[in-house]
């Protein structure tokens, strides 16, 4: 058997089902830099292993740094054995690779630098045989994107007449509407709008493309995508890390401008755009274009009702070790007023979308790494299961698990077998990982595959841009002068408390994707079988409390149970004192529903707490189905309270409840 090739002749590509990029040099300017070794060497590698690179290409390194070929190469070498993203690392189609890398020091402002480049490309374009294509990729930040595209075309290197010329840049484009339209301009001078490759790496996500293609390709669900049958749309985008040594950059930028303005952004496009004309790059960017214009532009009470920013404070870290809070970390000033977490409401004014909120929150320092997009469905009525056990009818989700977990999720309801009609919470789901075998990459190997072979349909567009600041632009001025509470959540945590308020306030609720090792970490569920776990998930919702919020009120009625994720709750005995303090862990309100009758004790929040909420109907369900689990509770219950049920009671009161009908 021949050797597979690494590089391909323009022929075709390895297995023959996507043709190989078109032939060219890449420069990238900044290639000293932590982008080049993470994600971009990385992704040629793929690419290569891959077969999908054409053996006229090459790689040209620009950078400060006093580097030889030889000593690029020997770096190149050796980071991407930390950062390559392949199961087992190949060395062969990497030593070919590596044979064409090239690189040449330089300052950006440097003329005899570019005169070099100029030389250096002459002579690998005849080596390489590239018909004068060159990509420059600016690894760089956008400050001197201009002085590049100057030093660029005074060197006469964007001229397409000699082959196609193209820039890739990278974010930030712009931190305001005003920045924004200047660098576009500045960009614009030397280069036209079709050689513009704006990279979001978002794009790059295989699940992120996957929405088009879920939305497209699927007959079923197109006919419900409108206002008639969706209630509300929710982007979460949760970060567990902080700013990582970034702080010099984040505070100047904060999450809206690092996430929502763009990620977040494209992501909504997908989901919410009509369906365009065909695949074409235009005929896609014309329609997220669309969309996005059909935001409602806010005004200043627009942005107080609509928005929450939040700022973590110390915590703990998904280790379980303390962590500081933003304003602790490296490079942010003690008294930083920027967010590192925000959420907000938007409305899409046109056919489609009227009347539907689309709530969108990011944040680092959260209590889980986790993109998802939920998709709430109108809830059925539930007519029919009046005066049956079945207290009310949750509505079907739709949920895109875009990272790390990669998937889609139905979520629906079905009868749990036995002689009444009581419905339980289920889900039918699609794991990437099950029907692929795909390796996975950075995102940045369809990026720039599609940008050699001049499809920008990933990239973003001038226009596209800039609405998307004019949408945030209100935010930007508010936030700038309104007074904040900052830090407002801990470090590891579900976030500040208004943005559960912002959700709430529409009788609606921030739906939460829970896994195992989440609910596991809780005594009351570490010893539960995945069935049970699997049930957990489904019904147990996340709730905040500042400190000082009642949680549950003496004499009420209970309607449900709750489990402390993290934090403190203090519980009043009659004369108003302290009779307990309750805290990670640790569940209280079983008793009123073991028992129906009122609740005997106030429990008030001391903390930030973060609690897993879970529903009497959902309680009951768990309780009759898990005798162990039941009899835990019970003798929690019964030491506390002094409260004895005998099981055949609450047994009881659930058939009566059911048979009610
Ligand atoms: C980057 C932001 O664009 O995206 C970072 O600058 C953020 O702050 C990152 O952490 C998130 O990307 P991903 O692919 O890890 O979700």
């Amino acid at each position: 058997m021949s050797e597979p090739r690494h590089f391909q002749s323009a022929a075709g590509a390895a297995d023959g089902s996507a043709p190989v990029a078109d032939p060219c040099l890449l420069v990238i300017f900044g290639a000293s830099g932590d982008l080049t070794k993470r994600l971009l060497m990385p992704a040629f590698y793929n690419l290569v292993c891959d077969g999908l690179l054409s053996e006229n290409f090459a790689i040209i390194g620009l950078a400060m740094d006093p580097m030889t070929t030889e000593s690029f190469r020997e770096k190149m070498s050796t980071d991407i054995k930390q950062f390559s993203t392949r199961a087992t690392f190949e060395q062969k189609p990497w030593d070919s690779l590596c044979s064409r890398l090239y690189y040449t020091p330089g300052k950006f402002d440097d003329d005899a630098a570019f005169a070099r480049l100029k030389e250096l490309l002459s002579q690998l374009e005849a080596q390489y045989k590239t018909g004068g294509k060159v990509l420059f990729y600016m690894a760089t930040p956008p400050a001197v994107f201009g002085l590049i595209s100057d030093k660029l075309e005074k060197a006469g290197l964007n001229d397409s007449a000699t082959g196609w010329k193209r820039i890739i840049v990278e974010k930030p484009f712009g931190t305001d509407l005003n920045s924004a339209l200047a660098l576009n301009q500045e960009i614009l001078r030397y280069w036209r709008e079709e050689q513009v490759y704006r990279i979001d790496h978002y794009l790059g996500k295989e699940t992120v493309q996957n929405i088009i293609a879920f939305r497209f390709s699927n007959g079923m669900f197109e006919p419900l995508w409108n206002r008639n049958f969706i209630d509300n749309i929710q982007f979460t985008v949760a970060e567990s890390v902080g700013v990582e040594g970034r702080g010099g950059y984040y505070d100047k930028s904060g999450v809206l401008r690092d996430m929502l303005q763009n990620h977040m952004f494209q992501m909504l496009a997908y989901l919410c755009m009509e369906p365009p004309g065909s695949f074409a790059p235009e005929s896609v960017r014309n329609e997220k274009a669309k969309v996005l214009e059909s935001i409602r532009m806010m005004d200043a009470d627009d942005v107080r009702r609509d928005t929450v920013r939040g700022q973590y404070g110390p915590g703990v870290g998904p280790d379980g070790k303390p962590c500081p809070g933003y304003r602790e970390e490296p490079s942010v000033p003690p008294d930083s007023k920027t967010e590192t977490f925000a959420a907000m409401r938007v409305h899409i004014d046109n056919w489609r979308w009227h009347g539907v909120p689309i709530y969108l929150r990011s944040g680092k320092r959260l209590w889980k790494r986790g993109t998802e997009i939920i998709v709430q469905f109108k809830s059925a009525p539930d007519v029919l299961f009046r005066g049956t056990g079945v207290d009310s009818l949750e509505a079907n989700r739709l949920i895109f698990h875009i990272q790390p977990d990669q998937g889609i999720e139905l979520q629906f309801q079905a009868k749990t077998p036995g002689p009444t009609m009581s419905l339980q919470k289920v889900n039918m789901r699609f794991n990437y990982g099950d029907a692929f075998t795909a390796s996975r990459g950075t995102g940045y190997e369809v990026l720039t595959y599609n940008c050699m072979n001049g499809d920008a349909t990933l990239f973003s567009r001038t226009d596209l841009v800039e609405t998307a600041w004019r949408i945030v632009q209100p935010m930007i001025d508010l936030w700038k002068t309104d007074p904040v509470a900052f830090p407002d959540y801990p470090a590891g945590s579900w976030g500040p408390k208004a943005s559960f308020d912002l959700v709430e306030r529409d009788g609606r609720k921030w739906f939460a994707v829970l896994t195992p090792d989440t609910l596991q970490k809780v005594p009351l569920f570490a010893e539960a079988d995945p069935i049970l776990l699997h049930s957990l998930i489904m019904a147990l919702r996340p709730i905040v409390f500042r400190p000082g919020d009642t949680v549950m009120q003496k004499g009420e009625i209970g309607h449900s149970l709750f489990v402390i994720s993290r934090g403190e709750v203090e519980v009043l005995g009659d004369d108003g004192k302290v009779v307990a303090k309750l805290g990670d862990g640790a569940f209280f309100g079983e008793a009123a529903l073991l028992t129906s009758a009122p609740r005997n004790a106030t429990v008030r929040a001391i903390a930030d707490t973060d609690c897993f909420q879970l529903e009497k109907s959902d309680f009951t369900r768990v309780l009759r189905d898990r005798p162990q689990f039941m009899k835990s509770v019970m003798n929690i219950a019964a030491t506390r309270y002094n409260v004895s049920v005998a099981p055949e009671s609450i047994l009881g009161e659930m058939a009566a409840e059911a048979g009610k009908g």
